[in-house]
């Protein structure tokens, strides 16, 4: 099953449209650009800003999410299997901004791979948007390690460009501007 099936996001649709909107959107001064959603799953994120007027690509490891990426989401969008950590099929500073929500690195009980995803994003965008599901009050989860918003915003610090940091429910907001 890919993930918006799994995770009944096309019944939430209408829902999670606003939270967009809200959360990301407006929370973030963001305008219609181009946008790299990293890690994007089966697109379901992509298609709702591609609906929101912004000129989307997604990436993901997983030939599968691809698949039904390319299979449900609109033809104005395109997506490509790659590796989020590595070198990817795109050039320097090719997108306005870089969109990566819920990815594992950030749940990782040793931050130094999220460190690394920060290092790989920054060189594709000028804006780089994370939306990190952030539950500290469960600690380790299954195998997902739960952070609190400090080390987040320390280590999006450390590389000094943090824009702004925002809360909503479950979910933190981290803005970082990598234009340099
Ligand atoms: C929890 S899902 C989130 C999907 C989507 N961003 C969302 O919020 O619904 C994590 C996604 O990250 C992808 N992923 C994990 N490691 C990756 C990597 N190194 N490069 C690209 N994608 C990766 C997985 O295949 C999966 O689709």
């Amino acid at each position: 099953m890919h993930t918006s099936e799994k995770l009944g996001y096309e019944q939430k649709r209408q829902e999670l449209c606003k939270f967009v909107k809200k959360n990301y959107v407006d929370a973030f001064d963001l305008k219609p650009c181009t946008m790299l959603d990293a890690g994007c799953g089966d697109g379901f994120w992509s298609e709702i800003f591609n609906d929101l007027g912004f000129s989307v690509t997604g990436v993901d490891i997983s030939p599968f999410e691809i698949g039904a990426a390319i299979a449900l989401r609109p033809d104005s969008i395109d997506f490509h299997v790659g590796n989020v950590m590595e070198e990817m099929p795109f050039d320097s500073k090719q997108f306005d901004l870089v969109f990566a929500r819920t990815l594992p690195m950030f749940h990782e009980a040793d931050l130094t791979r999220a460190n690394r995803l920060i290092d790989n994003l920054r060189q594709y965008g000028n804006y780089l948007l994370f939306s990190i599901y952030n539950r500290p009050d469960l600690g380790m989860q299954g195998h997902l390690y739960h952070y609190i918003k400090d080390d987040y915003v320390y280590l999006l610090d450390s590389h000094n460009k943090i824009d702004r940091v925002k809360e909503h429910n479950h979910y933190l907001q981290i803005g970082f501007r990598c234009d340099t």
